[in-house]
């Protein structure tokens, strides 16, 4: 296994079944294009940061997190934007793996807070972030949001 930085713009068809595994049904029902489109408009080099998860050469998982807000280069705080393992892959620690990856990676750069949201019906998501030690940072109708003092 190894995880690998994605610098510049990433070509979100490489990980479409990621992003497929990702998708909440509350984004609605798009078609793979419909959802690639989205991702690559909502990409930003400036202050993304993507990692890929590689097994041999396959890409099993990936995690992307930016500043927030987005527009403050100043700001110490990051925020989880995707995190996801392929569904054969996971059950296997590895999404853990990735996000202790993403908060080491976000201590090195400064951040001292990270927030992050699961929808409340991701048992799975939900499960992930307790178990990295996220508080509860606010609950709105439908979702969680996530906080860890890193
Ligand atoms: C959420 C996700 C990234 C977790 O990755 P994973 O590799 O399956 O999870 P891990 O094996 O690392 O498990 C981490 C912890 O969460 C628990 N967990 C993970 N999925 C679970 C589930 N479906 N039900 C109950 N517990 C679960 C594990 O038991 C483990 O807890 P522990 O360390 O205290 O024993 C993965 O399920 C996924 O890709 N889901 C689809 C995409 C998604 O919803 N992403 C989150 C967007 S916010």
């Amino acid at each position: 296994m190894m995880i690998k930085e994605m610098k510049g713009t990433p070509d979100y068809r490489e990980i479409i079944d990621l992003i497929d595994a990702e998708w909440p049904h509350q984004f609605g029902n798009l078609s793979n294009d419909e959802k690639i489109k989205e991702l690559q408009k909502g990409h930003n080099n400036q202050t993304d940061t993507l990692k890929f998860l590689y097994h041999q050469n396959k890409i099993i998982g990936f995690y992307r997190y930016s500043l927030f807000p987005r527009d403050n280069p100043q700001t110490t705080t990051a925020h989880i934007f995707d995190i996801a393992i392929l569904p054969e892959w996971q059950g296997k620690k590895l999404g853990k793996m990735l996000m202790k990856d993403m908060i080491q990676d976000c201590q090195e750069k400064g951040f001292e807070k990270l927030l992050s949201r699961s929808f409340k019906d991701n048992v799975g998501s939900i499960k992930l972030h307790q178990s990295l030690g996220f508080s509860v940072h606010l609950e709105t109708e439908d979702s969680i949001v996530w906080e860890i003092k890193l």
